[in-house]
């Protein structure tokens, strides 16, 4: 499969509704539940003009994520649905609802603490990706840091993956290595990837973007120039 083939570059990209402020840049959804220090990367990556994209909506299954009150200082447009009780693809269909009103391309998970139903990914196919702090497949799940320490491997690290129905399954945009030190512990091993997760992702998303990669079973592969 080329790159002009692989679903991040196929499918019809939905209509937006909101108008386009710029043609050249791809209009990106930003997915989280918590903290939120990976949107403001990507936010950080796009205003500084490294990623050709903006951020047109920044989503939350929880009203009072601290990402959400980031975007909100940073004036880019918020929404929060709750999505405790509801089912995956009802939930889904109003979250997509939203980023259609929004006219997301792309869509970027940021710690987002939901599985994505099929609904949801149809409505984006291939256009949406997902940060993990572990060297995937090793430690999918949650407390990826955590399992890595406890399992005493040397090398942990972070991934940046296109999502399928799997828990942190789609192929393998790009990775980046991190030692664990002797005297590390979660705390201090989560903040060394952490550090990385924020180069990692906007270099990701870039790579995304650009269409230069084929797609080879599940080996993402850069075009030669
Ligand atoms: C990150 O470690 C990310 O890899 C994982 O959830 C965490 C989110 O952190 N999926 P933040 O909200 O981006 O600070």
């Amino acid at each position: 499969m080329t790159g002009g083939e692989h679903p991040a570059r196929g499918g019809d990209p939905p209509q937006p509704a909101a108008p386009a402020a710029d043609p050249r840049k791809a209009r990106v959804a930003v997915l989280l539940s918590g903290r939120g220090s990976n949107f403001a990367a990507l936010a950080r990556a796009m205003a500084a003009g490294e990623v050709p994209g903006e951020i047109v909506l920044v989503f939350s299954n929880r009203p009072d994520a601290p990402g959400l009150a980031l975007a909100r200082d940073l004036g880019l447009p918020t929404a929060a649905i709750p999505g405790a009780g509801r089912e995956r693809a009802d939930y889904d269909r109003l979250v997509v609802a939203e980023l259609r009103r929004a006219g997301a391309e792309w869509v970027c998970l940021a710690g987002y603490m939901r599985l994505l139903s099929g609904v949801f990914l149809a409505a984006f196919p291939g256009r949406v990706l997902n940060i993990h702090p572990s060297l995937l497949p090793a430690f999918p799940g949650l407390e990826a840091q955590r399992q890595a320490l406890e399992y005493g491997v040397k090398f942990a690290g972070c991934t940046v993956h296109w999502v399928d129905e799997t828990v942190d399954g789609g192929p393998i945009l790009a990775q980046a290595v991190v030692p664990v030190l002797d005297d590390d512990d979660e705390a201090r091993l989560a903040a060394r990837i952490l550090e990385q997760e924020h180069q990692l992702y906007p270099q990701a998303l870039r790579l995304a973007l650009s269409g230069e990669f084929r797609l080879e079973g599940r080996r993402v592969l850069r075009r030669r120039p």
